[in-house]
């Protein structure tokens, strides 16, 4: 189903709880878990996952994640990830979740299993002159995620700041500055979470490629 339709007034979601999608037989072993979603093997498909969380907003429409899918679903960006089917049920457990997602989408690599040389080539591919000189050497898990930050970090300078238009221009990848351009927008209505943790990598043959994830957390 698209997820124009899912949003069309008096569309009706289907009841489900939490439990039932995450004990569905297609669901295999838990690989991560946020705030809102936890994150499993996909059992019919190796190189997909499956993603089941929450909504806490009455109106689907007001959260962060799902406007992000739906971006992703209409721009096709390949920095943000494949995404193959979007399901949102009625939450029929007790509480004030009202809804409930079940997604699958491509498996991505967790920029803690990048190696040193995967990181410099993330910086001079993807911010080109102006890749930070610092040293770029990795010695330890932290490490990782701090220069995945400070490679985030020169992206939310043109996300923040409107002069910086142009600057945009000298990000070599297109995908990026797609990318980029799509939040900036998406940032006007919803709040911006971009993190270490949700910024995810593609192996490719020309080398690792950003995917931003789950940048979005809740309506501003
Ligand atoms: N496409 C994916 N492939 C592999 N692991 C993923 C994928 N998406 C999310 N994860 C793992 O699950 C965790 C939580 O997912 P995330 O999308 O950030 O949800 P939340 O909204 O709960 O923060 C991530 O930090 C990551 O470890
Ligand atoms: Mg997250």
């Amino acid at each position: 189903m698209l997820i124009q339709e899912i949003f069309t007034p008096g569309h009706e979601y289907p009841p489900s709880s939490l439990q039932k999608l995450e004990d569905g037989p297609d669901v295999g072993d838990l690989i991560g878990s946020g705030s809102f979603a936890k994150v499993y093997e996909d059992k019919t498909n190796q190189y997909n996952v499956i993603k089941i969380g929450r909504v806490e907003n009455e109106d689907p429409k007001k959260d962060g994640y799902l406007a992000f899918l739906n971006n992703i679903k209409r721009l096709k960006i390949i920095t943000f990830p494949r995404v193959d089917t979007i399901e949102i049920f009625k939450n029929v457990d007790e509480g004030y979740i009202p809804y409930i997602f079940k997604v699958r989408m491509e498996k991505l690599i967790p920029g803690t299993e990048l190696s040193s040389s995967e990181i410099i080539s993330l910086f001079e591919r993807f911010l080109g002159k102006n890749s930070p000189a610092e040293e770029l050497e990795i010695h330890q898990e932290t490490d990782i995620i701090n220069k995945i930050e400070i490679f985030l970090g020169y992206l939310k300078r043109y996300m923040f700041t409107d002069g910086f238009a142009d600057e945009l221009k000298q990000i070599p990848d297109r995908n990026l500055r797609l990318a980029v351009r799509s939040m900036k927008k998406t940032m006007k209505e919803f709040k911006l979470d971009l993190h270490g943790y949700n910024v995810m990598f593609r192996r490719t043959p020309y080398g690792v490629q950003p995917v931003f994830t789950d940048p979005f957390a809740w309506l501003k």
